[in-house]
């Protein structure tokens, strides 16, 4: 799939200088897509490691499609980047802050980089400017960030903040861009919100609300997300207690139009930089609002225990994990990207080295430095002499692994598939043993069948029925 070419449009938009602060993720992204939209955007990066691979046409995160989009738009002049804050707002009626907005040790949002750059961007503006938070906030940031930049500003010069969350995923990131399922607009003011609209092209479905509102779309969308998966990892393991087909099960839900076939891949348990984030801070804030967030509460404490499940299955698998050779593929916290912020495969290697385990580990794009691992180019050179192989990123190309080759060089026969990415047949037909999330040990059948057998007797009744 080109991502570029499927991201042109049509469509027209009113040019606009915007500077975009912070060149992560969703900055670069924002900035690279909206020059291609035709806006003339100033790319601050404070990093100075990070802003010398961009000035040097390097793009320091691994996003499909987005370098040819940096490429072509530095080239023709569209997007320029700088560390010069003062530069960049020079005129400019729009800033974008993209800046990270990481949990605290007790979950709570950090949004000192936020009021940072919001200040920054405020002391720096020359006319009226809209400050447009696309990082992810708990609702009250921007009206209170209002306030707290407000006293920064020259004389005459007017900061409003808008709220404008950015719903992309790594690994597709460009992609999403220009197929938004919505773009939320959160303003106080009706003049500000189609301003900040009019960035994006008309047909894009737009949702207008006040700022608290936009934020919260944004909060509640993850937290969804993240109940969707426990919910999808709690089915899985009662399809595996009761000998269920897992994909079976899941893929009858999804079909539901009402329920939707995405995000219910049982796996190692959700990570990465926002959902983790984002479901910690939607508890803390729905608690300081005094409205306990059950449902959210759980899918978390289910989505700490999917680690304990997948190391014990191993563990089962192998009778012991200490002094075991073992292979785990994939670091990244999801396929598609470089990233391993809060990655479940790194949970997972830290654990099996914590628990006496060798590891040794391989990633396509990813590199961890974690003690007692070495990490290895190939994933065949990751399997040699392995007791078990652990597939713990769903990379695609893990798919294509030769079984045969991959028996020659295993000293085990295990083979723990945790994203469900293999092909099952071929690598039992090989000789290994597969295990996978929702899919274990042979179930007995008898105490499955036992209970509805007990509920339909009469209660009080002698069984007349003999169990098979
Ligand atoms: C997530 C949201 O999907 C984006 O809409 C949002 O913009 C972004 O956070 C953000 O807040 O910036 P992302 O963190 O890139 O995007 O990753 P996801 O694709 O949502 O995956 C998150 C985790 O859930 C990964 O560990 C993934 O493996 C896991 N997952 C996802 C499952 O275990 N099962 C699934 O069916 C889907």
């Amino acid at each position: 799939m080109n991502l570029v070419e499927c991201s042109r449009t049509s469509e027209t938009v009113e040019p606009t200088r915007i500077c975009v602060i912070g060149a992560g993720y969703v900055g670069l992204t924002a900035a690279a897509c909206l020059s291609e939209l035709g806006h003339e955007v100033r790319c601050v990066e404070v990093d100075a490691v990070r802003l010398a691979a961009l000035s040097g046409g390097e793009i320091p995160i691994y996003e499909p499609g987005l370098d040819e989009l940096v490429t072509r738009h530095a080239s023709s002049g569209r997007l320029t980047f700088s560390d010069d804050v003062a530069g960049a707002m020079d005129g400019v009626g729009v800033a974008l802050l993209c800046v990270g907005t990481p949990p605290r040790a007790d979950g709570e949002p950090d949004l000192r980089q936020l009021g940072r750059a919001a200040t920054a961007a405020a002391a720096a503006a020359t006319t009226d400017v809209a400050l447009v938070v696309k990082s992810t906030v708990p609702p009250g940031t921007c009206e209170a960030l209002e306030l707290f930049v407000g006293g920064h500003a020259r004389e005459g010069v007017r900061v409003s903040v808008v709220s404008n969350p950015e719903f992309l995923r790594e690994g597709r990131a460009v992609w999403d861009f220009f197929h938004p399922d919505r773009v939320v607009v959160g303003a106080d003011d009706p003049e500000l919100a189609r301003a900040v609209a009019g960035l994006y092209p008309a047909s894009w479905p737009l949702v207008a609300c006040s700022r608290r509102s936009a934020e919260l779309v944004k909060y509640a969308s993850n937290t969804f997300l993240a109940v969707k998966i426990s919910f999808a990892n709690e089915v899985a393991a009662l399809c595996e207690a009761l000998g269920a087909e897992t994909d079976k099960v899941l893929g009858g839900v999804g079909l539901d139009e009402r329920i939707g076939g995405a995000f219910l891949n049982p796996g190692p348990g959700f990570g990465g930089s926002c959902l983790p984030k984002d479901l910690s801070g939607f508890i803390a804030v729905a608690e300081s609002a005094g409205r306990p967030a059950e449902v959210a509460r759980a899918a978390q404490r289910a989505n700490d225990t999917s680690l304990v499940t997948l190391v014990a299955k191993i563990e089962s698998a192998l009778g012991t994990l200490d002094g075991r050779t073992i292979a785990v593929l994939g670091l990244a916290f999801k396929a598609g990207t470089d990233d391993t912020r809060f990655s479940p495969a790194v949970a997972l290697v830290a654990e099996l080295v914590g628990r006496g385990a060798n590891v040794r580990a391989h990633d396509p794009i990813a590199r961890v430095v974690e003690p007692n691992v070495s990490q290895v180019a190939d994933p065949y050179e990751a399997a040699h002499g392995a007791d078990a192989l652990v597939v713990a990123t769903g990379w695609a190309q893990y798919r294509e692994l030769d079984p045969a080759r991959l028996r020659e060089s295993m000293t085990g026969h295990v083979i723990v598939d945790a994203v469900g990415v293999l092909a099952i047949e071929p690598l039992r037909e090989a000789g290994f043993d597969l295990y996978g999330i929702g899919r274990g040990l042979v179930t007995s059948f008898a105490p499955v069948l036992w209970r509805p057998l007990e509920w339909m007797l009469d209660a009080g009744q002698p069984s007349e029925v003999s169990l098979p």
